[in-house]
């Protein structure tokens, strides 16, 4: 099918390579035309694992192409799908203007039947309001268009795999029209009929469910499955600072909870809380639109305050073990909001640097793929080569970042430099007994 992705940012590119991927030829994009220079030049704007190789070669073979122009991009397709940014306002709302603009261009230039697919993360009622715009500004009355909601349920770090291999696709849609070109879209991977470039046993799976619903459902099921899973997150930090005050081990509280498959292990680990650029805005997106609509999410609003306090938390541990933390050297392992990608939005590690530099500690940090991106968040962050260097004189470690690269370093070298040996675990990643046994004074979450 000739596809056309709008926005090349995590979710476009994504979509629109592993559509490439499966077969179709998609044009990718983007108004922003040195991202598009970039990827002309063979360059990826953004660290995802596996997603280099596939646009190379999808590109090499001719399924997938880049453009600023979207007249240019749209022209042959039948399916558009609508990827941009959907950032947060002031209030908490979602800022729908590039979803507005790009809807009425595509009213405006179309030539031909358009599917316009709603993926990027957006407010219940969207798909109405993108109707509505086409019919406004798409004025040749001989030009006929369908919408349809098609949420995506992408991770980064492990976003092509999720997106060619999914638990689920939803699709939202008004007309069977939509329905019967978006299964027929899909089709390589429900039925799992490609090459799969990740896994080779993949076929043995069985199909992938391909949930028809209305529009409106499929905005919600977006926002609830995110909100679902900070809720879970925010649950068990809630269980670890209990565990804190009774003795109690929440990863084992975690384990024996996991094995109900009603409650199921994922999404269960306490540490610093919930960042990235999905669930703190889809949340309070969610909390906002259901207020608009009459409805108090406070359940939601919950889940918010407890991951904001995961920061003050951490900090009062340190202050309980260094007393002051002004002119304390204190290290860093970890900036990105989780490991595998380079991403610092939100970033419960950057929210703490920050919180410590307010209260006159000297931070020193380390990140295998991140360190670019923080010093633009945080130009005034010192960052090391290596994480020992980061250990070197330091009063205190703090693991902010699961990167398994911290599981294998030389522990007694990281403890021989540091000024104290405290470790403050805040994902939970290193053993506490090993730890203990080796000379370090070490606190994890809820352990
Ligand atoms: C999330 C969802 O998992 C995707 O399904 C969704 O498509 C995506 O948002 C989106 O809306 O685009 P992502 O933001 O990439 O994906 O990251 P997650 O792996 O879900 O992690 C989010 C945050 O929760 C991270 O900061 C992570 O460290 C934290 N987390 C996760 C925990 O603190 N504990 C856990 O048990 C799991």
């Amino acid at each position: 099918m000739q596809i056309c992705v709008v926005g090349t940012g995590y979710v476009g590119l994504v979509t629109g390579t592993c559509l490439a991927e499966i077969g179709h030829h998609v044009v990718g994009v983007d108004d922003d035309r040195r991202k598009i220079d970039t990827l002309k030049a063979g360059g990826i704007p953004i660290y995802e694992p596996g997603l280099d190789e596939l646009v190379a070669r999808n590109r090499q073979e001719g399924r997938l192409a880049f453009t600023a122009e979207l007249k240019e991009g749209i022209e042959a397709a039948t399916v558009v799908f609508i990827c941009v940014g959907t950032p947060p306002l002031e209030d908490g709302d979602a800022d729908l203007s590039a979803v507005e603009k790009v809807a009425r261009r595509i009213g405006e230039l179309s030539s031909s039947y358009k599917l316009v697919v709603e993926k990027s993360t957006v407010p219940v009622h969207t798909g109405m309001w993108i109707e509505k715009t086409l019919m406004v500004y798409g004025h040749r009355e001989q030009i006929e268009f369908d919408v349809a909601s098609n949420p995506e349920f992408l991770r980064e770090g492990t976003a092509v795999s999720d997106f060619l291999h999914p638990d689920r696709i939803v699709v939202g849609v008004e007309h069977p029209r939509a329905e019967r070109l978006l299964l027929e879209l899909y089709e390589p991977i429900v039925n799992r009929t490609f090459t799969c470039p990740v896994h080779t046993n993949c076929r043995d799976a069985g199909p992938v469910p391909f949930l028809v619903t209305d529009i409106r459902s499929a905005e919600l099921i977006k926002h609830a499955s995110n909100s679902f899973l900070a809720t879970k997150i925010s649950f068990i930090n809630s269980v670890a600072d209990l565990c804190e005050l009774v003795g109690a081990d929440v990863e084992l509280v975690a384990a024996g909870m996991g094995l109900d498959r009603r409650i199921g292990r994922a999404f269960l680990n306490a540490g610093l809380g919930f960042g990235g650029f999905c669930f703190p805005k889809d949340l309070q997106a969610f909390v906002k639109i259901a207020e608009k609509c009459g409805h108090d999410f406070r359940l939601l609003r919950e889940v918010d305050r407890i991951n904001q306090a995961r920061i003050r938390q951490m900090i009062r541990k340190l202050r309980d073990q260094l007393w002051i933390l002004k002119d304390k050297v204190i290290g860093v392992w970890g900036l990105s909001f989780k490991p595998d990608t380079d991403d610092v939005r939100y970033s419960p590690a950057i929210a703490l640097i920050k919180q410590l530099l307010t209260e006159g500690a000297v931070v020193r940090a380390y990140d295998p793929k991140a360190m670019e991106k923080a010093r633009e968040a945080l130009p005034s962050l010192v960052c090391c080569q290596n994480p020992y260097e980061v250990a070197s004189g330091a009063d205190a470690l703090v693991v902010a970042t699961e990167w398994r690269e911290f599981e294998s370093l030389d522990l007694m070298q990281v403890k021989g430099m540091m000024q104290r040996p405290l470790i403050l675990d805040g994902r939970n990643l290193f053993d506490r007994e090993k730890m203990r046994s080796m000379g370090f004074e070490y606190l994890g979450v809820g352990r």
